[in-house]
């Protein structure tokens, strides 16, 4: 037992303990009846229609600590991965962002960061001392996420970094689904997506409407943990991910299932070139991808032509 949680299975890496467990149970034990669709939830068969709510779980649980453990497990290095997205997209004044499970906001203000360092940006001071704006082409950023609480931690994390929702019109924080958009068609410039679609049910929905939303010449990149190919650096990775940060989650967030899942929901994520393909097939081109720390991550670009 962990934390007084009901173990109800095992896997190559040893005993889960799930607080987040399906009706369907491990590997489709305990499967009723009639068929019914179904997808994995880390190393779990679950029922379809129960993974969104079972990965909403997670992030409620993990929201409040979401940041802090970020920096633990990957020992700060997810800061340089999200770094190297934005520099990938290295975005201009006039750009218009949709940063769909953008959790806390960290690739949106990375954005506007950037967008503020471009060339093309024109600071001016305002005359009534409220601060800084711009002659330049306006820019947004709108954080889309299906977890309100990971809304809510990213707002006050705004609100620390200058980018306060109520007074600033440049960022914006909306509830919903990957899978179901509530943007017309032909909205945004780019699309991000990073640690998110992982999480999702139907991945190849996700890409359809991150293509719908996009305008024509507006770029798709998905930043996601990913597949190491080096045998040995694999087994070191395996080793750290199962044995540590199932702990460090125990230790530093109280909460060791989410990170559980965490670590099995990237073993089942499809490698670099299956998904590369599942972007080509919702309409993308130009389709690329680049590994980041030996394929632990990696971040594909596509674009809507
Ligand atoms: C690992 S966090 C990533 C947050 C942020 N993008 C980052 O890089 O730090 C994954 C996020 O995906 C969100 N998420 C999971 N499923 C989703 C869905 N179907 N639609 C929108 N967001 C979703 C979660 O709520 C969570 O905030």
């Amino acid at each position: 037992m962990y934390n007084g949680l009901k173990r109800i299975g095992s896997s190559t890496y040893g005993y889960i303990s799930r607080r987040f467990y399906s009706t369907t149970g491990v590997n489709g034990e305990g499967q009723s009846q009639k068929p019914q669709e179904t997808t994995h939830f880390g190393f779990q068969t679950v029922n379809k229609e129960e993974k969104e709510s079972m990965v909403k779980g997670v992030f409620d649980s993990v929201s409040s600590n979401y940041d802090l453990m970020n920096d633990f497990m990957s020992m700060g290095i997810h800061r340089l991965w999200k770094d190297e997205l934005i520099k990938t997209l290295n975005p201009v004044p006039g750009s218009h962002l949709l940063d769909v499970a953008g959790g806390t906001g960290d690739i949106s203000f990375r954005f506007l960061d950037k967008i503020k360092q471009s060339k093309y940006y024109f600071p001016q001071i305002n005359q009534d001392g409220s601060g800084q704006s711009s002659t330049s082409l306006p820019s947004s950023a709108t954080v889309f996420d299906i977890n309100q609480s990971m809304l809510d931690q990213g707002k006050k994390r705004g609100i620390l970094n200058g980018y306060n929702d109520t007074t600033d019109p440049s960022i914006d924080w909306v509830h919903g689904s990957a899978e179901q958009l509530p943007f017309q068609s032909d909205t945004f410039n780019c699309y991000t997506i990073s640690f998110g679609i992982r999480n999702c049910t139907n991945i190849e929905k996700v890409l359809q409407e991150a293509h719908r939303v996009l305008k024509k010449g507006g770029r798709f990149l998905c930043l996601e943990f990913s597949h190491v190919p080096n045998p040995l650096l694999k087994f070191a990775y395996d080793t750290y991910s199962f044995n540590v940060i199932p702990i460090m989650g125990q230790l530093v967030a109280g909460d060791r299932d989410s990170y559980q899942y965490l670590v099995e929901s990237i073993r089942k994520f499809p490698t670099q070139d299956n998904f590369a393909k599942m972007i080509e097939n919702a309409g993308f081109k130009q389709v690329t991808y680049k590994n980041l720390s030996f394929g632990v991550c990696s971040i594909h670009s596509g674009f809507k032509l």
